[in-house]
């Protein structure tokens, strides 16, 4: 891929590129918690996106998609989103370097990648490789961890989606074989030896994509932001569902109207299973750990209503075959894949099972998606 984007620019462009890579991302636990200040448990993947770059003598920004195969040109120092444009993502990271000060040239750019389905964030992947080809090209001296925050800004302002920082932090910061024990409240993390013994995690791609997907995740995080602002009353010091530990439950019960409840229960509920998937996966308890993204499916599903009819039959349908310890419905939902863990002597037979059933009930060829660990964004030689 790295070739290929190479050779796309020398022939759009008439020059040699500097090419950065980063990853996708897979969640193991932890659904909607990044933007209540939660846990979250995260891992960056293979597969990703590849941004080659390199500075013109033109008055304008060259952009290339080699997946739409689509050029598009705009002025540094006059442009706007564009809305449900790709060019977004590369306006919205010049823009958020430019308010950190940072004055850059004219450049032309062309990206593409690898990610096999929708729910896997290549919106976070293409920001942060941008990023990292952004820092290289003008020898910018920017932390990690600020090209994290750039990222999700520019996606809160160019792609319109209220996103949490899982997203780009797992594609920065990933670490081969590893999870990312992150802390949302923080923006620090704990690297975790995620191996699996004789197990894999295999995704399940449902390829539905719902149109609402954006306007329902920015739905949830305004109802969470809602029931903070009410438990305010009762819990002064609380900042996020974060500061409400699981034992008041009942407390907040009374407190917060019907409909908002379940959704603050799936926030604090949820990020006491990601606390609790980290210890058991330390002491290699993997039917434990199983247990736990089912009962994140359920808190997902019932209670903050982000699953769908196809996601959920994956799940429950994967809960009663034979080698599967967990699945669940994996990233912002209404759509996109679910995480399985499952052992490897049973791989084969799951796969021909979901597949088949899959398809009888919806009409829809699933893919399988295996998922290794791998290590974050990055300049490739
Ligand atoms: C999307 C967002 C993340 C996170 C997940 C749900 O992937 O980009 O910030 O909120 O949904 O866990």
């Amino acid at each position: 891929m790295k070739d290929k984007i190479a050779q796309t620019f020398d022939n759009l462009f008439g020059s040699r590129p500097i090419v950065a890579f980063a990853p996708g991302r897979i969640n193991l636990i932890g659904e909607h918690t990044d933007y209540q200040e939660g846990l979250v448990f995260p891992a960056a993947i293979e597969q990703g996106i590849w941004v080659g770059i390199q500075q013109n003598e033109l008055s304008s920004c060259r952009l290339y998609s080699t997946d739409f195969e689509e050029e598009f040109v705009f002025d540094i120092n006059s442009f706007s989103p564009k809305k449900g444009h790709w060019a977004n993502y590369t306006m919205g990271m010049v823009s958020q370097f430019q308010q950190a000060g940072y004055n850059l040239k004219n450049f032309d750019l062309a990206f593409g990648g690898n990610i096999p389905a929708s729910g896997l964030s290549s919106s976070a992947a293409l920001s942060v490789a941008i990023g990292t080809a952004l820092t290289a090209l003008f020898q910018l001296n920017i932390p990690k961890k600020s090209l994290v925050l750039y990222a999700q800004k520019s996606e809160h302002l160019f792609a319109g989606v209220k996103c949490g920082i899982m997203d780009p932090y797992a594609s920065a910061f990933g670490v081969k074989n590893r999870a990312l024990l992150l802390d949302c409240r923080s923006n620090t993390h704990l690297e975790i030896a995620a191996e699996f013994a004789n197990h894999s995690l295999l995704l399940v791609n449902s390829k539905v994509k719902h149109n609402l997907a954006d306007s329902a995740y920015n739905k949830r995080r305004e109802a969470c932001e809602e029931s903070v602002r009410l438990i305010q009353k009762s819990y002064p010091k609380a900042i996020t569902l974060r500061d409400i530990p699981v034992k008041d439950l009942e407390k907040v019960k009374q407190i917060l109207p019907e409909d908002l409840f379940p959704k603050a229960k799936h926030v604090i509920t949820e990020i006491n299973r990601v606390k609790l998937a980290s210890n058991v996966l330390k002491n290699n308890d993997l039917n434990a750990f199983g247990a736990l993204l089912k009962e994140s499916h359920r808190s997902l599903s019932e209670d903050f209503e982000v699953s769908c009819v196809e996601l959920d039959y994956l799940a429950e349908q994967s809960w009663e075959m034979p080698g599967v310890l967990g699945s669940r419905m994996m990233g912002g939902g209404f759509g996109g894949c679910t995480i399985n863990l499952i052992s490897n002597a049973h791989l084969d037979k799951f796969q021909s099972e979901i597949y088949t059933k899959f398809k009888s009930k919806f009409q829809i060829e699933a893919d399988f998606i295996p998922v290794a660990l791998s290590q974050g964004a990055r300049i490739l030689a």
